[in-house]
């Protein structure tokens, strides 16, 4: 598992706008943490290095928000107001994923087994005062695609672990 220390706002959606390269086929990411941790503010910056210049914000009320930005879908899902994970049945995920695209959950626990598997969890968590400690972990081997283009990155500082 790799760790990183992010400063401020800016600094996730940098780290957003670095996973863009290094997501070259079909990806799920796990976004986890509290409320306020910046899992929104990470998007942000991954669908703006795509070349996205509207507004980004949680899908809270409808669970999905669809994006097709220079030839890729994108889908950021936020499954916080899930009250049953069936709801996932009735809003048909699984056509969803069937393509090539990427897909960004937030909130993936409330899904439960719905939930479309991870290739990338990125947890976040509170730290010193306006900074967060970001976990990022390879479940598949294209997360680990992932991971490693990160970990050559020297932007971010490291915390082994
Ligand atoms: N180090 C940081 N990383 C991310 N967001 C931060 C940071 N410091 C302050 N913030 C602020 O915290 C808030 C995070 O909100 P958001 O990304 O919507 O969180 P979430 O989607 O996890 O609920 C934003 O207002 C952002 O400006
Ligand atoms: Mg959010």
């Amino acid at each position: 598992m790799n760790h990183y220390i992010i400063s401020n706002a800016a600094m996730m959606e940098a780290f957003g706008s670095q996973l863009v390269p290094a997501c070259q086929t079909r990806t799920i990411l796990h976004l986890q943490g509290e409320l306020g941790a910046g899992k929104t503010t990470l998007v942000r910056g991954f669908l703006r290095a795509l070349g996205h210049t509207g507004a980004v914000k949680s899908p809270t009320y409808t669970l999905v928000e669809p994006y097709q930005i220079s030839g890729k879908k994108i889908y950021h899902f936020d499954f916080y107001r899930l009250t049953d994970p069936e709801e996932l049945e009735y809003m048909g995920i699984r056509d969803y994923l069937t393509e090539e695209m990427l897909a960004l959950i937030e909130w993936p626990e409330k899904g439960g087994g719905l939930t479309p598997a991870a290739d990338l969890q990125i947890q976040l968590f509170y730290h010193n005062q306006t900074e967060r400690l970001l976990k990022l972990q390879a479940l598949t081997a294209i997360g680990q695609t992932v991971v490693t283009h990160i970990s050559n990155r020297v932007e971010f500082s490291t915390q082994s672990g």
